[in-house]
C-alpha cells in the first residue's frame, strides 16, 4: 500500500471503542469495579492492508479483536465496517457481517472443537452462510471446496475426516485459517496466529497469509505481543498498553523513528541481528509495576514505568517551601529511612504533608517526583508527524528536563 492513508476510505473505522468488564464483587456491592480492557481506542484499517496490533500480555489485543466481531458487546464507541456501525447492529442482523469478518484464534488447541472432523469444522461456516445452496449439487460443491482449501493451506484431502487431536499446532492453525477462508471474508482478525507455533513454522504460516492476501485482496488485523513478529507482515502498526493505543505509524517509520517511550522500550528489547539497525544497542529495561486495569487512575497509563515521567523538586527554588512543593506530588523513587531502612514513600505513591515533612527533615536537597500531567491527564493520540500518531503529553520534549 503506497498511497497515502489519509486519502483512502477505511474498510474498518474504530472510533473511541471501549470494552469494560464488570468486576464488582457482588450484585449489590456499592463500589463498582470495571476492568478497562480497551479504553477509548480509535484506528482505521484500509482495504488490502495489514494493520498490526502489538503490546504485552493483557493489554487488550484479543479483546479488541473479539469486540470488533462482537463476540463481546462494546461498552461504547463505533465499529464502522464498510460504512455500517456494527456496534448498533442487533445480534439477529449480524450474520452477513460475521461472514465478511472472520477470526483466526490465538490458541490453535482450544479453538477447534475436538469432537468435529476437519470437514465439519470447515463446513460449519459454509452451511451457516448457505454459500453453495444455489448450486445444483451443494454437497459436492462444498466437499470440493473443502479439499481445495485444505490443499491451499498445505494439508491433504486425506486429512478431511480426521479430528483436531491428530494434528500438530501448526497444522491446527492451518485448519483454523482454512475455516476462516471458507466463507470468502473481506477482513480477517488474526489473533496471534503464530505465537503458539515453533519458530520454523511461524514463517511458513505468515507467508501463507501473505499469499492469500495478495490472491484474494484480503485485509488483516494482525495481533502479536512482539514487535518483531508484526514488522514483516504489517503495513502499519498500533502499539497498545493497558487498554490504550500509544502509537500508530507505518511499519518502517515505527521501527526507524519510534516516538513513544513505550514503543522505544519494546523495540530495544528485541534482539537485533542487523548491525545497521537503528535500535541496536541501548536496551531499555522497563521498571515499575504495570498498574491495575481496574478503575484506573487519571493520567498516562504508562506513567508508573516511563523514564520520562520524572521531574525533580529542588530545595532551593521558587518562593514556596520545599514541603509545600513536594506535598501532593507523586513520588517517582522509593525512599527508605537512611538508618532504619523503614519505608518512607514508595515510587508512584502520593506524597502527603507528613511524608513531605519527613523528606525535608532528612536534609535532602532534591527529590524525584512525577511530571504532573503524566499523573493527572490522560494523553490523547495525536498526529505528531504525517501519519505518525503518539499519545504522550511531552512527545516533543522527551529529554527528561521538563517539570
Ligand atoms: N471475558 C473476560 N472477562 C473479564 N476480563 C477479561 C475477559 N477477557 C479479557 N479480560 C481481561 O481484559 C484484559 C485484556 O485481556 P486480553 O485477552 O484482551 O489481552 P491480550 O492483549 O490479548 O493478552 P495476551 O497477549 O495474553 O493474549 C486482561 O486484564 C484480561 O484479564
Ligand atoms: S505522558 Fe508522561 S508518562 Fe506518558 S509516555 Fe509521555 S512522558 Fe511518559
Ligand atoms: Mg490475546
Amino acid at each position: 500500500m503506497s498511497e497515502s492513508y489519509n486519502t483512502q476510505k477505511p474498510l474498518l473505522e474504530i472510533k473511541n471503542l471501549k470494552k469494560y468488564f464488570d468486576k464488582s464483587r457482588g450484585l449489590f456491592s456499592k463500589e463498582k469495579r470495571f476492568l478497562t480492557a480497551i479504553d477509548d481506542v480509535s484506528f482505521n484499517i484500509y482495504k488490502g492492508e495489514t494493520f498490526g496490533l502489538v503490546g504485552e500480555s493483557g493489554c487488550g489485543k484479543s479483546t479488541t479483536g473479539r469486540t470488533i466481531v462482537k463476540l463481546y458487546e462494546p461498552t461504547a464507541g463505533s465499529i464502522i465496517f464498510d460504512g455500517v456501525d456494527l456496534a448498533t447492529v442487533k445480534e439477529k442482523d449480524m450474520l452477513p457481517y460475521r461472514r465478511k469478518i472472520q477470526m483466526i484464534f490465538q490458541d490453535p488447541y482450544a479453538s477447534l472443537n475436538g469432537r468435529m472432523t476437519v470437514t465439519d469444522i470447515i463446513a460449519e461456516g459454509i452451511d451457516t452462510h448457505k454459500i453453495f445452496d444455489d448450486m445444483p449439487d451443494p454437497n459436492k460443491a462444498k466437499q470440493e471446496r473443502i479439499y481445495e482449501l485444505l490443499e491451499s493451506v498445505g494439508l491433504k484431502k486425506e486429512h478431511a475426516n480426521r479430528y483436531p487431536h491428530e494434528f500438530s499446532g501448526g497444522q491446527r492453525q492451518r485448519i483454523g485459517i482454512a475455516r476462516a477462508l471458507a466463507v470468502d471474508p473481506e477482513l480477517i482478525i488474526c489473533d496471534e496466529p503464530i505465537s503458539a507455533l515453533d519458530v520454523s513454522i511461524q514463517a511458513q504460516v505468515v507467508n501463507m497469509l501473505e499469499d492469500f492476501q495478495k490472491e484474494r485482496g484480503l485485509t488483516y488485523l494482525f495481533i502479536a505481543h512482539d514487535l518483531s513478529m508484526v514488522k514483516h507482515i504489517s503495513d502499519r502498526i498500533g502499539v497498545m498498553y493497558l487498554g490504550k493505543l500509544m502509537e500508530v505509524a507505518t511499519s518502517d517509520e515505527l521501527y526507524e523513528y519510534p516516538l513513544h517511550p513505550y514503543t522505544k522500550a519494546l523495540l530495544s528489547s528485541i534482539p537485533v541481528p542487523d548491525p545497521n539497525n537503528p535500535n541496536k544497542g541501548s536496551r531499555i529495561v522497563l521498571e515499575g509495576d504495570v498498574p491495575s486495569p481496574i478503575n484506573p487512575k487519571p493520567g498516562c497509563r504508562f506513567a508508573s514505568r516511563c523514564e520520562y515521567s520524572k521531574s525533580v523538586v529542588y530545595r532551593n527554588e521558587g518562593s514556596k517551601s520545599f514541603v509545600d512543593r513536594l506535598e501532593g506530588r507523586i513520588a517517582r523513587v522509593t525512599l527508605l529511612h537512611p538508618e532504619t531502612n523503614e519505608l518512607i514513600v514508595k515510587s508512584n505513591q502520593v506524597i502527603t504533608r507528613e511524608i513531605a515533612e519527613y523528606i525535608d527533615s532528612l536534609g535532602k536537597d532534591e527529590f524525584v517526583v512525577g511530571r504532573d500531567r503524566c499523573f493527572s491527564e490522560t494523553p490523547e493520540l495525536i498526529e505528531v508527524k504525517k501519519e505518525h500518531f503518539a499519545a504522550c503529553h511531552y512527545i516533543n520534549d522527551l529529554d527528561g528536563t521538563g517539570k
